[in-house]
């Protein structure tokens, strides 16, 4: 018997046979309230195309895709045969000076649909990897060809890379990094491009803040650009309230980084695979990075996997010296795992089949558009953003505690069978790229009556 579940809410998942936890206590939660979540549980038991089920069996509409992953909508029949099928044919192959003919086929696929000259895949587990491994990527790449002082890292206020040393470094949430010591020396950052004075309710990007990437030019003249490996920045950023480029800014930063040898990295760990209505934001934006990370919607989330997209000449530096040595020391003992490589490749088939990697780039998304920003007016609500299928909601914070009014909303929006995300004040939306208007419409509603009701 588990003491922390609420009896009624046992009742419930035992009448419609839900197997619930017998204790809560061994599991310590990830970026999560624990004692508060502990005593009121929001348990998901199943989950199929646009919703997830709770252990009481209540449909919940996903407005989120999981956590920014599940693009294909959930539990897609191709990509759970694939899955079945590897884990019957082949547990595990070990990545190094071995592999198997799936890593393979999925890199090709990947490679295919990723900007032209950027033909080389590497395989991590997660975003967090697959940040850190592009980092380390840049350095290896600058000594290789003999310019081993470029070893500055740089990122952007507010950007979100991941948890791992690498990725807070750059990443400038600042309760991220203030809790873990030094972490990476040498990294520098970028003023954010959040203007509200300007660019309050902008509908797709906003038109001021080129100028933002000049912060660059400045860091440069700081630390001189033999001294600087890579700039990475998130083509939208999401975890910190969905941050839109301003026309002309990532242009600007793609001119400064080849004027100075600076590699350019896009972290499109949500943007990729179709958030922005072509396979990658890079595409969208029509400006080409050096190095791109990706990682959720790889593998529609259903297998861990993340994986740095390289442009040849970054490969090619590497290869050379004596054959028989590793050119790159790094890799992960999961890196290209069978089971990832089958759901990848179940996945890019589903997305082919259904045209979804460019879905929302068409009417859809301008249906969400215009339902994300009929929320103007509403109580608590200072800005609306949008790109894409991506949306987001940024409400006033009640003074001296942030952050709580945006979690009642979600908390609410639950209550009503809703899943959305919070970041600080702002509500996030990155429904399934399956989405249809009833979604939207219901999404958007659910979403008007929390604010009407929020303290
Ligand atoms: C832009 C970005 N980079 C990196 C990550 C980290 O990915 P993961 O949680 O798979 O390590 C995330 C996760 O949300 C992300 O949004």
């Amino acid at each position: 018997m588990n003491k922390a579940l609420d009896p009624a809410l046992m009742q419930a998942a035992e009448a419609v046979g839900s197997q619930i936890p017998t204790s809560m206590e061994a599991y310590w939660m990830p970026f999560t309230a624990n004692r508060q979540f502990k005593k009121a549980p929001r348990l998901l038991a199943r989950a199929s195309g646009m919703h997830y089920w709770d252990v009481a069996g209540r449909e919940v509409l996903d407005a989120v895709a999981g956590l920014w992953c599940v693009n294909a909508g959930h539990n897609r029949p191709r990509i759970t045969a694939a899955i079945q099928q590897q884990a019957a044919e082949m547990d595990f192959a070990p990545p190094f000076q071995m592999a198997h003919p799936k890593a393979f086929e999925l890199a090709e696929r990947v490679a295919a649909i990723a900007p032209a000259g950027m033909g080389k895949v590497f395989f991590a587990n997660s975003g967090s990897e697959a940040v850190d491994t592009a980092l380390k990527m840049a350095l290896a790449y600058h000594r290789v060809r003999g310019e081993g002082t470029r070893t500055r890292l740089l990122g952007r206020d507010r950007g979100y890379h991941g948890v791992n040393f690498g990725g807070i470094s750059v990443g400038g949430m600042v309760g991220n990094r203030k809790t873990f010591g030094l972490a990476v020396a040498g990294t520098d950052h970028l003023r954010h491009t959040h203007d509200p004075a300007r660019n309050a309710y902008s509908q797709g990007q906003p038109a001021h803040g080129a100028d933002f990437a000049d912060d660059l030019a400045k860091l440069v003249a700081m630390h001189d650009a033999s001294n600087i490996a890579a700039v990475i920045v998130e083509p939208i950023a999401g975890s910190t309230g969905v941050l839109v480029p301003p026309v002309g800014y990532l242009q600007r930063l793609r001119e400064l980084c080849t004027q100075h040898g600076i590699l350019l990295i896009f972290d499109e760990v949500i943007t990729g695979f179709g958030r922005t209505g072509q396979p990658f934001a890079a595409q969208t934006f029509g400006v080409t990075p050096d190095l791109i990370v990706c990682a959720k919607g790889l593998t529609n989330g259903a297998v861990p996997m993340g994986a740095v997209i390289a442009k040849n000449e970054i490969h090619d530096a590497f290869m050379t010296g004596a054959e028989h040595l590793i050119e790159f020391p790094h890799g992960y003992t999961y890196s290209g795992h069978p089971l990832a490589c089958a759901a990848g490749i179940g996945t890019l088939d589903t997305y082919a089949e259904e045209n979804l990697l460019t879905r929302a780039s068409g009417d859809i998304a301008a249906y969400f558009a215009a339902g994300v920003h009929s929320i103007k007016g509403e109580p608590h609500v200072i800005d609306v953003r949008n790109f894409g299928l991506v949306g987001g909601i940024e409400l006033q914070g009640i003074a001296g505690e942030p952050t709580k009014r945006a979690f009642s909303v979600f908390l609410d929006c639950w209550e009503q069978g809703l899943l959305i995300r919070t970041t600080g004040d702002t509500l996030a939306l990155s429904p399934p790229l399956i989405i249809e208007r009833a979604h939207i419409d219901r999404v958007i509603e659910t979403i008007r009556t929390a604010l009407r009701r929020a303290a």
